[in-house]
């Protein structure tokens, strides 16, 4: 169908009218992902019609074979950057980007261990199979429930953030009669994202203890019997595309540790995850091999200055990892020319929206959108591809350019939604939320069933509670 209005003037965009919008850019969509003979968006093998036939729409993809292997090869340019310092490196992956029972398993057999930060992903992990000893225990507020099930459990590491968790989880390990490891989460005053950091004397977050107070923390940490004190941690942001912010927080970090290190050996140092991916064709971030040695370099070197010998180094990417093996799949259902200054933007509406990508409308995030059925040489249109939720800012793609013939029925993907995205998902509205099919080698699979509106109700306890009249409350 052909927008209801001729559209050739020009609108203020911010990325200019692609050569081609039907193009797939190589760093944008999964890895081996291309069009057919029919045109169709071909992802891990299974081509997207199928898919929407099969599993309707919206439907999370993930490519099994990317998450894999860009999880792989994350840990070997950690692991070989510390060699070449004369250390080793552990990556956790961070499940708060998108943690299911089977992506805990790729992860793992990848040979990552993994990040939690509350029961729920304690859970998950743990249900997979995970190794206790190979999972790090976040959180700003871990409740004492949580902190004893991750002692019992075994859990590798706890990350502590603030002063009086290091009480709490030395009484839980003191009840458990185990030494946990913990390490100290600082705020380093640096705060990065994607292609700046900012350095400052403070950062105004609730993560972590002052920079100024770790070495005191870190003393009270060793104070106690049941902890065992395994260095600073510090995580400066998201969507990082170089090594500039990881450098100078571990510089930052390296002094307190130094310090630390004068009175009894601090082994490991964890500069967390952060790591940027390309959502849009402009975005560059550096390999990840570019940014381990440049984060390698500064470590050894600032390790050098303070004299201290090269602590083991740790990190938890998520998004680098999950974020570009995932894409998500949506029919079109309207579309509409709305006038703006200086021309028509056109609305393209779709089946699902803040319910299943919650992150244009939390952070103003771009987005790359594509016909996924089929091409067309008709001239670019600029589009804003809008969910169906009763909200003004549901908007999942703000602004991309799509074939000018777009209309009801298209399938429409959107790239790089792998992180964050069904991990931030909700049933707004009721919407029920969509299910995750893993594709691989031409086959495709549902690791997490979607729901179903039976599903939504089955939580309603005013269901079978017919008595209206009632106006008193039994517990
Ligand atoms: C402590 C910590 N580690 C790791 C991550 C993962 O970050 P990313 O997915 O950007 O790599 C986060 C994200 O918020 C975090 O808070």
């Amino acid at each position: 169908m052909r927008f209801p209005v001729a559209s050739s003037a020009p609108v203020p965009a911010r990325r200019g009218a692609p050569r081609d919008a039907n193009g797939l850019a190589a760093h944008v969509w999964p890895e081996g992902a291309h069009r057919d003979a029919q045109g169709r968006l071909v992802v891990g093998g299974v081509d997207a019609t199928t898919l929407a036939e099969r599993f309707g729409t919206p439907l999370y993809v993930v490519d099994e074979r990317v998450a894999r292997r860009r999880a792989a090869r994350t840990r070997a340019a950690f692991e070989s950057a510390a060699a070449s310092i004369g250390t080793s490196a552990t990556v956790y992956y961070a499940g708060k980007a998108f943690l299911s029972t089977a992506i805990a398993r790729w992860m793992r057999d990848e040979g990552l261990a993994i990040d939690v930060c509350t029961g729920g992903e304690l859970a998950v992990a743990l249900a997979a199979g995970v190794e206790p000893a190979r999972i790090g225990f976040h959180g700003n507020n871990k409740s004492v429930r949580e902190i004893d099930r991750a002692v019992e459990a075994g859990v590798g590491t706890i990350i502590l953030d603030s002063e009086i968790e290091v009480g709490r989880v030395a009484d839980a390990a003191a009840r458990a009669g185990r030494v946990q490891r913990v390490r100290l989460r600082v705020n380093s005053g640096v705060h990065a994202s994607t292609h700046e950091f900012l350095a400052t004397a403070h950062e105004d977050q609730k993560f972590g203890v002052a920079l100024g107070d770790a070495v005191r923390v870190g003393r009270a940490i060793r104070s106690h019997d049941s902890l065992e004190f395994l260095g600073l941690h510090c995580h400066i942001g998201s969507q990082i595309f170089d090594a500039a912010g990881f450098a100078e927080s571990a510089e930052r970090l390296l002094a307190a540790h130094a310090e630390l290190a004068a009175v009894a050996p601090v082994p490991e140092l964890n500069l967390g995850g952060g790591f940027g991916i390309a959502y849009t064709e402009a975005d560059d971030p550096r390999p990840i091999e570019v940014i381990a040695e440049g984060i390698a370099a500064a470590v050894a070197e600032a390790c050098g200055r303070h004299a201290v010998p090269v602590p083991r180094l740790a990190f938890e990417p998520g998004r680098s990892i999950i974020g570009p093996a995932g894409i998500t799949l949506y029919t079109v259902g309207t579309v509409k020319p709305v006038p703006i200054e200086g021309g028509w933007r056109h609305y393209v509406s779709v089946d699902g929206g803040m319910s299943d990508n919650l992150r244009t409308a939390l952070y103003g995030a771009d987005y790359t959108v594509r016909l996924a059925a089929r091409t067309s040489d008709e001239r670019p249109s600029l589009v804003r591809v809008a969910g169906k939720h009763c909200e003004s800012g549901d908007i999942v793609v703000d602004e991309d350019w799509l074939p000018h013939d777009v209309g009801p029925g298209d399938l429409l993907a959107v790239a790089a939604t792998g992180a964050y995205c069904w991990s931030l998902a909700s049933n707004y509205n009721h919407v029920p939320r969509p299910p995750v099919v893993a594709v691989a080698d031409g086959r495709a699979r549902v690791i997490v069933r979607g729901e179903t509106e039976a599903d939504l109700l089955a939580r309603d306890a005013g269901l079978d509670d017919h008595d209206d009249d009632a106006d008193g409350v039994t517990a």
